[in-house]
């Protein structure tokens, strides 16, 4: 078993759906950082951010990225927030290629709105333009990836055949 994969991104941006198609083409594990850490701690990530706030969140993710280093074979989708930490990227990234993910601000507001319920960082009142700013506010934390795929001008399948060819 070679390198592992690891996905970043903005919230929203495919990296779940993108991650579980490429772990059964490759046929590596599949492992989302949040549900792995739902796992772990018992709790819903929402839970974790309500009763013991962002803070024990993010160090949740980082016990976990250095956890997840030491495996090989696995596609890692990690949660929105993992690169804000440059430790992680830098431990996820000796062990693994890393992999962008972006998507228009129209297409992330559709898709985090309809599961928003799940992520503590968007709420009921999240405009179109307050989300742009987000986004941009995240832009530079994203860029330690070694390439980036667009999901909203690119097909899942073309994408993934994409990203398979850069393994190589
Ligand atoms: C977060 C993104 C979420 C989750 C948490 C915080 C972020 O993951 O880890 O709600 O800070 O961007 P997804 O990107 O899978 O929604």
């Amino acid at each position: 078993m070679g390198k592992n994969i690891v996905l970043i991104g903005f919230m929203g941006t495919g990296k779940s759906t993108i991650g579980q198609r490429l772990a059964r083409k490759l046929g590596m594990i599949f492992v989302d950082t949040d549900r792995e850490i739902e796992k772990i701690t018992g709790m819903t990530v929402a839970e974790i951010f309500r009763k013991h706030g962002e803070k024990r969140f993010r160090s949740e993710e980082k016990l976990l990225a250095h956890k997840l280093a030491q495996r090989e074979g696995l596609i890692i989708s990690c949660g929105g927030g993992m690169p804000l930490d440059p430790e992680n990227m830098k431990v996820l990234g000796e062990n693994g290629v890393i992999i962008g993910l972006k998507a228009s601000p129209e297409d992330v507001f559709r898709r985090v709105m309809r599961k928003r319920h799940h992520r503590p960082l968007i709420d009921r009142e999240l405009t179109l333009e307050r989300l742009r700013a987000m986004m941009a506010e995240r832009e530079k934390y994203y860029q330690c990836a070694h390439i980036t795929v667009d999901t909203s001008t690119h097909g899942i399948e073309e994408l993934v055949h994409k990203i398979i060819l850069n393994l190589k």
